[in-house]
């Protein structure tokens, strides 16, 4: 007990050298509104080797069809300079020449213009809160955009079952305000969360930060709507936990990042608020300490665990020096990031505290923080959340998020150090270590072709070797499609393009 006590004495020490900074979730949302920032971006088709399909162009006719659907003159965009927002990734690896943005309110809507769109041949994609990481959301070459961003209205909270069901353009931000007075929150969370929208969520299947405790949205979605390529209406809405009908529809959805349709409803089983949090950041001297916490987290925190991320040092030093947050532990090798919450104030801390005690007793950390309260959770948390934001200043980022099993999980990076050398500026790792989803970000001046082919595809055959996922939750989008017979089986891969000859025989949406 003592020693928990002067663990917490330690703890408390820690915290109060830290100047608190509010973490500021809405960053990607001022960063992605400003089109200064994406003028300069290279068009995709000039950079990449792709061939556009053989679409219709967009003519002043189908402009006026659409402002005639569309009710309001300001769910038409058509004026370049707004265009260019909607037209480039917020990552600035992905340009395209979309010449009309597309804001319809509701279902009737989408299902009118995909129809058009399917008759006159005109390729589409569909766009959220444009926070993935993939070249998914964004035009490659003219495509219509169709934004959800009106499509953002709360349909139904069932206080008693625990249910939501809303339209595609709700922020996650938004919908966790709102359903925080009622003490629930959504079974996923990510950093993106000021702008990213549900329905973007969903058609990439989002993991984020609290997959080790609430799994994927593949178990928590109950419903889907979605609109299909020739505007047929899916309705797979449901708010049952239990359906065993057949086919389960709704799933083909959930991750297939719009090459099948535009997902136009969702129905969410919510999870109860925990009553307490508490966060601990730790130092570790090596990998295999890291893997121990984890190991040692779900054992001694058991249902509390509710997040286990790690960040190894050069990523935590990009955080220091780009956003200048200020690390608390000791300059360590790795840091992990545990957070246990659940239903009891008492308990959480003191699970915390005593877990730190052991693996401080046996060795395994040499020191961590706790934070309890809002202020210093949200800060800690802010370390890892930033991470992507720390690595855009660091230069031009190339990004990976592959699962791996544990026990190779890390090498990879060591692996990449030695083979890229001083061609990179900065590699580094960091990711949901609980979940087997590593973050591997790889920096350097400017988009350079070179280091491109070092690194690719020799990353996605050592994926592919260990029998990991090329993409543990970003998806494949327009740049990592390529690189999907890495991880699906020839049968696997056929049978998925079945699929999308069904449901989009044209290929009118992106191709995967
Ligand atoms: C994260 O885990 O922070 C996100 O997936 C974004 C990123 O890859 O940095
Ligand atoms: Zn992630």
């Amino acid at each position: 007990m003592a020693n928990v006590q002067a663990f917490a004495k330690r703890s408390l020490y820690y915290l109060k050298q830290l100047q608190w900074r509010c973490l500021s979730s809405t960053v990607l949302s001022h960063m992605s509104k400003s089109p200064l920032l994406f003028d300069n971006v290279e068009l995709a088709s000039n950079r990449y080797d792709i061939q556009r399909g053989n679409f219709a162009k967009a003519t002043q006719q189908d402009i006026n069809y659409f402002k005639d659907i569309l009710s309001s003159q300001s769910a038409v965009i058509t004026d370049a300079e707004e265009l260019i927002g909607s037209n480039t990734d917020w990552l600035r690896v992905v340009r395209g020449s979309g010449p009309v943005l597309l804001k319809p309110e509701n279902t009737e809507q989408v299902s009118k213009i995909m129809q058009y769109c399917n008759n006159r041949n005109l390729a589409v994609v569909p766009q959220g809160g444009k926070t993935g990481l993939v070249g998914g959301g964004v035009p490659v070459f003219d495509e219509i955009i169709l934004s959800t961003s009106r499509m953002n209205n709360v349909i139904d909270v069932d206080k008693i079952s625990g249910t939501l069901v809303c339209q595609p353009g709700c922020i996650l931000q938004e919908l966790e305000d709102r359903l925080d007075s009622d003490n629930f929150i959504l079974p996923y969370d990510l950093g993106a969360r000021g702008s990213c929208h549900i329905g973007g969520n969903l058609s990439t299947n989002a993991g984020g930060i609290r997959l080790v405790r609430y799994g994927s949205l593949h178990g928590s979605v109950l419903g889907v709507e979605a609109v299909l390529a020739d505007g047929t209406v899916l309705d797979c809405m449901s708010t049952c936990r239990k359906d065993n009908t057949g086919y389960d529809l709704k799933q083909l959805f959930i991750g297939s990042e719009g090459t099948l349709g535009i997902i136009t409803k969702v129905a969410i089983a919510l999870a109860q608020k925990p009553r307490a949090q508490c966060v601990a950041l730790i130092g570790c001297n090596n990998f295999e300490n890291v893997k121990q916490v984890f190991s040692s987290a779900r054992k001694d925190l058991c249902e509390y665990l509710s997040a286990c991320e790690f960040m190894d040092s050069k990523i935590m030093s990009l955080v220091e020096n780009h956003l200048k947050l200020t690390n608390p532990v000791q300059t360590s090798s790795f840091y992990v990031l545990i957070e246990a919450s659940g239903s009891s104030e008492q308990y959480c801390k003191t699970a915390l505290l005593d877990f730190l005690e052991t693996l401080i007793e046996s060795k395994v950390i040499k020191e961590g923080i706790v934070a309890d309260n809002s202020v210093q959770i949200k800060d800690v948390w802010a370390l890892r959340e930033r991470v992507l934001e720390a690595c855009q200043h660091d230069g031009y980022v190339f990004k990976y998020d592959v699962s791996l099993p544990l026990r190779v999980f890390y090498n990879i990076v060591d692996d990449l150090r030695s083979r890229l050398g001083s061609q990179a500026k900065s590699i580094g790792g960091y990711g949901h270590i609980g979940d087997g989803n590593l973050h591997i970000n790889i920096t350097c001046e400017e988009y350079n072709k070179q280091l491109e082919k070092a690194i690719e595809p020799y990353i996605f055959e050592w994926i592919g070797k260990y029998k990991g996922s090329v993409s543990a939750e970003h998806g494949m989008g327009f740049i990592k499609r390529k690189y999907m017979n890495y991880s699906k089986s020839e049968a696997a891969y056929n049978t998925m393009k079945g699929i999308k000859q069904l449901l989009d025989p044209k290929r009118r949406m992106m191709d995967i």
